[in-house]
């Protein structure tokens, strides 16, 4: 049985929402992660300076006394965002991001933004103080395949925003074709654009979705592809390039709000996170990359420290049975097909 320690990981794309659902699913992340960006996508979202200091708060307020967990804050770009808000938020230590959902694209998307040339001067303003910009990457044009999305973005919108702001630093978020990897590694330059992996893509592919019926857990945006594209993401996230970094976008809902004639996007994989990490990395004989994905990467493209402790992560006898859903909601935790027999050492 191997085990591996490394510095502390980060999680650079993170939905906790708020209320009972913060408190719910907050420790898996806080136990195991040093920091985590923290998406913006409440209802109402969270747009503004001081709207992301009462979620920080709000948040800081359901970890234990002991706990160093930090949470890194966004906002939600809209037509009606603030350059100088955001400044404030920025050289105040409130606001380590912007997300821009393109408006529609997503679970609770439609505050986003309808045309990017309205917030051309806040691009300005982000790039002129270096303030990152992570993007969904899918268009919403309702005449492209949904499995398309994400590679007409990049085509439609991410080389012109490369273009007209050659300065400013893009994580293109949740990468899941080959076709994005590929656009990152050619266009990350010295560290003005990155992608995040999730876990789930790495674990599974489009037919993961309908085998034996429909399944809402397999569900997310932007949906999982082809088997092409996983083995593209889990050559690109072992290889160790400095470009690609974890970011789980886990994305916890009600049983009831996934399990629905009209299931919502978002799989919820906070609790398996680094043991569904390290399952893939040890598959592909790529152990020795797991920390510059999971701990090195993220922090150098932020212009942050690494974390100053460790864990340990040891391979197990027996693959890891499903988890219990948990909270008051039942929040249905990602089950891989692929046996995960990977665990963190507590
Ligand atoms: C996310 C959510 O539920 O907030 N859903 C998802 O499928 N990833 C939104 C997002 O990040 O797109
Ligand atoms: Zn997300």
């Amino acid at each position: 049985m191997k085990a591996i320690t490394i510095t502390r990981p980060d999680d650079w794309h993170l939905h906790i929402r708020d209320g009972a659902m913060l408190q719910t699913v907050l420790p898996a992340s806080a136990q195991v992660f040093g920091r985590a960006i923290i998406m913006p996508n409440l209802r109402p979202p969270v747009a503004t300076t001081a709207q992301a200091e009462r979620y920080r708060a709000a948040i800081l307020s359901c970890l234990p006394q002991d706990s160093r967990f930090k949470p890194l804050m966004t906002a939600y770009l809209t037509d009606t965002t603030d350059p100088d808000d955001l400044q404030r938020g920025h050289e105040s230590g409130v606001l380590t991001a912007v997300k821009l959902y393109p408006a529609h694209a997503t679970t609770n998307s439609d505050h986003g933004v309808s045309d990017l040339k309205k917030v051309y001067p806040v691009l300005e303003r982000m790039q002129a103080i270096g303030l990152p910009l992570l993007v969904h990457g899918e268009v919403t044009d309702p005449t492209i395949d949904i499995f398309d999305r994400e590679k007409i973005f990049l085509e439609r919108v991410l080389s012109g925003l490369l273009r007209d702001f050659p300065a400013l630093k893009i994580v293109l978020e949740h990468a899941t074709t080959q076709e994005a990897v590929d656009f990152v590694a050619a266009h990350a330059g010295d560290g003005r654009l990155a992608a995040t992996i999730t876990a789930h893509h790495l674990h599974i592919n489009r037919n993961a979705i309908f085998t034996g019926g429909i399944r809402p857990h397999f569900y997310c945006l932007p949906i999982a592809k082809r088997e092409t594209h996983r083995l593209a993401l889990i050559k690109a996230a072992t290889s160790g390039a400095a470009y690609y970094f974890l970011g789980t976008d886990s994305a916890p809902h009600p049983q009831a709000a996934k399990e629905s004639g009209c299931g919502c996007a978002g799989i919820y994989t906070a609790p398996l996170a680094m043991p569904l990490y390290a399952t893939i990395f040890a598959q592909a004989g790529k152990l020795d990359n797991l920390e510059k994905f999971a701990s090195r990467n993220g922090p150098q493209f932020y212009g942050l420290a690494p974390n100053t402790d460790t864990i340990t992560l040891r391979q197990t006898a027996q693959p890891t049975p499903p988890l219990a859903c948990v909270g008051a909601e039942a929040v249905t935790p990602f089950f891989s097909p692929i046996p995960v027999d990977w665990e963190v050492v507590h």
